[in-house]
């Protein structure tokens, strides 16, 4: 397996900067919620938190697609629900990548449910290509090719999270 540079991380710390800036003009003062997925939005959620100029909540939730066999029906079990109330509050799911959008649409629709002022996305990659479920995704780092990438929390067998930048996974 090789890899190869899709986005380096000068591009992803200037693309984070980027949308920090749109997020700070968005929202009205007060506390914005931020809701990182585990595990591969880790780095984009520690980055993206410290680019914002507000404050900014920082919780967790981790869920998992039923072993990756992902069907339309959109069935996410939640592994590690959040600690914090979601009522009244300005969130924002911070996911590292978009890709059939059935993760972010049950999240979506669990998150509203909790009656949160508003719920927004913001997602560092986007394949749009593989999209089965639409998503609005308020903000989008890079709209990249269907390639299989890993860096930058994005994994192969939990292997190459932690590259600090966005490769392509390659056969030989
Ligand atoms: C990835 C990604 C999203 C989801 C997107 O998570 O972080 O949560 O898949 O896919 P979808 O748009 O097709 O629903 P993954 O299941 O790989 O878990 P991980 O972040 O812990 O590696």
């Amino acid at each position: 397996m090789a890899l190869r540079t899709l986005i380096s991380e000068d591009q992803i710390q200037s693309r984070i900067r980027e949308i920090a800036a749109s997020i700070d003009a968005d929202y009205p003062d007060g506390t914005l919620y931020l809701i990182c997925i585990l595990k591969g939005a880790c780095f984009f959620l520690a980055d993206l938190a410290r680019a914002v100029k507000r404050d900014a909540y920082l919780d967790f939730m981790s869920i998992s697609s039923y072993g990756k066999e992902k069907t339309t029906s959109g069935e996410v079990k939640i592994v590690k629900d959040l600690d914090i109330s979601l009522e009244g509050a300005d969130v924002l799911i911070v996911e590292d990548i978009i890709d059939t959008g059935i993760t972010l649409n049950y999240l979506l629709e669990l998150l509203k449910a909790r009656k949160p002022r508003s719920v927004r996305v913001a997602a560092l990659l986007d394949k749009t290509s593989r999209r089965v479920k639409p998503v609005d995704a308020a903000y989008v780092g890079f709209e990249i090719p269907d390639e299989f990438v890993v860096g930058y929390g994005l994994d192969f067998a939990e292997k190459y999270r932690n590259l600090r930048e966005v490769c392509v996974l390659e056969a030989d």
